[in-house]
């Protein structure tokens, strides 16, 4: 029955964080708006699940046009909100770059601080993903299905010069784009960020939290994973276990980029390439230009929040990877196993063979911190078992 009381009642249930926030409930709106996109076909949780972790079910899934995709696999998108602009520290081993999102980190978040809102702009108008033609298409879209929910967070934001038919009409002279309509799109922007750093994204709900929080046990075998996880296998030396002084809890990874040497992956019937990562975002930019070499093909730390949702789905940033047990193995024995001897092999395949296909970019591979790990393969399956206590709930 939905009554206002019973609204109120809820309402004083929830802890003040949870509670209504029009810019995240705006935002959240248009998470699930398929306006959004060209043909009303797609919207962002077609491609980032709630129900696989704000991940992808598949590697390669098709964008609003059909036919067309991209080239790497749609990740969690929980827990990237509060990655900060991307930005460098220098340390004794060189120069570290730290935060952005994507896994390039080309949302650096350098105009406006805020990588998770320069980001929500780019897959409305990515023609592998949304397929707008521009961005005021994206506001005139927004204020046409959302124009309340906009105008009660910004009053006259929806007051556009434009009209959505002529706005979304890839024929429309580009040189009349936008004007009037940036209010309107950095609204979107603020408000998608706002609902991915919302408690519904970022509920800190886990088996693991509550183990932390003294509120919950953990089995043998977990607690062993974590060990190993913490110690022997080195996973935490980049999907940090550490809450920062500000956090609810460890978010498993410290926003930085790394190349693990990941086989190559496309989709079906596409011939398979290195992806270049870090690398081609630093070369854009004047400032850290000479950087890029040392950083081809490292991509960023991704969450570990949520990669179990009860099927195994793609992992890494290509995809290449189709199951947790499979991944442990590679950074155990990526510089045990032989090379496979044909091109382009399946993980099933390697797995059944015992052998890895060569990686992507081999000159930055990452060798100090994983490929030989020395695990047994009850240490690996307890480290998978630990994995899974990091499921939300
Ligand atoms: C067609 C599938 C698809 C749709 C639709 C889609 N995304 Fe994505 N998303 C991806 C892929 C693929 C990536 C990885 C791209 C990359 O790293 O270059 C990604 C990356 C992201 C990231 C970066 C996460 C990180 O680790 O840095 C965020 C945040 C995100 N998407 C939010 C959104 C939002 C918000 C929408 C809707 C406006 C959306 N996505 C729509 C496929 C999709
Ligand atoms: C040197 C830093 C580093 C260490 C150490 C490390 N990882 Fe990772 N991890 C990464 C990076 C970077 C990626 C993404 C790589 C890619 O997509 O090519 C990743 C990806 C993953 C993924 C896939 C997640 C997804 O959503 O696709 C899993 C699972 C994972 N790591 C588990 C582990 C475990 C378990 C260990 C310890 C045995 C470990 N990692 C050690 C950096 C690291």
């Amino acid at each position: 029955m939905r009554t206002p009381l019973l609204y109120a009642l809820f309402a004083l249930a929830l802890p003040a964080s949870a509670q209504a926030d029009p810019l995240s409930d705006l935002g959240r709106a248009l998470f699930f708006d398929t306006s959004l996109s060209i043909n009303g076909t797609q919207s962002c949780a077609s491609c980032h699940q709630p129900a696989n972790g704000f991940a992808s079910d598949m590697a390669f899934p098709e964008g609003a046009i059909a036919g067309r995709h991209g080239r790497r696999k749609p990740p969690s998108l929980a827990y990237q909100a509060i990655s900060p602009p991307l930005h460098h520290v220098v340390e004794e081993d060189g120069i570290l770059f730290v935060g952005g999102n994507m896994a390039d980190g080309r949302a650096t978040g350098a105009g406006s601080g805020d990588p998770a809102a320069e980001q929500a702009l780019m897959p409305m108008l990515n023609p592998d993903e949304m397929a707008l033609p521009r961005a005021a298409c994206a506001a005139a879209r927004a204020c046409a299905s959302r124009g309340a929910a906009m105008e009660a967070v910004e009053p006259g934001v929806c007051a556009l010069p434009v009209d959505a038919a002529a706005a979304c009409d890839p024929a429309t002279p580009e040189a009349d784009d936008g004007v009037g309509t940036e209010a309107a799109v950095a609204l979107l922007g603020r408000a998608l960020a706002a609902f991915e750093a919302s408690p519904e994204v970022m509920p800190f709900s886990s088996r693991y939290d509550a183990y932390r929080n003294g509120q919950g046990g953990l089995t043998g075998d977990e607690r062993a994973g974590l060990a190993l996880f913490d110690g022997k296998a080195k996973c935490s030396a980049c999907h940090v276990l550490t809450a920062g002084p500000d956090r609810r809890g460890p978010v498993l990874t410290d926003f930085t980029y790394d190349n693990l040497g990941v086989p190559p992956n496309a989709p079906a019937g596409e011939k398979a390439s290195a992806d270049r990562g870090l690398a081609a975002t630093l070369e854009a930019d004047p400032l850290y230009a000479a950087g890029a070499a040392a950083v081809e093909g490292a991509v960023k730390v991704p969450t570990l929040r949520n990669v179990w949702t009860g099927q195994p789905r793609a992992y890494m940033h290509n995809g290449w990877f189709s199951s947790l047990e499979g991944v442990v193995r590679f950074y155990n024995t990526r510089d045990v196993w032989p090379r496979c001897d044909a091109d382009r092999v399946t993980e099933a395949q390697a797995l059944a063979a015992r052998c890895w296909p060569a990686p992507g970019v081999a000159a930055t591979m990452n060798r100090d911190e994983l490929g030989n790990l020395k695990l047994t393969e009850s240490e690996e399956a307890q480290i998978v078992a630990f994995l899974k206590t990091l499921t939300d709930r």
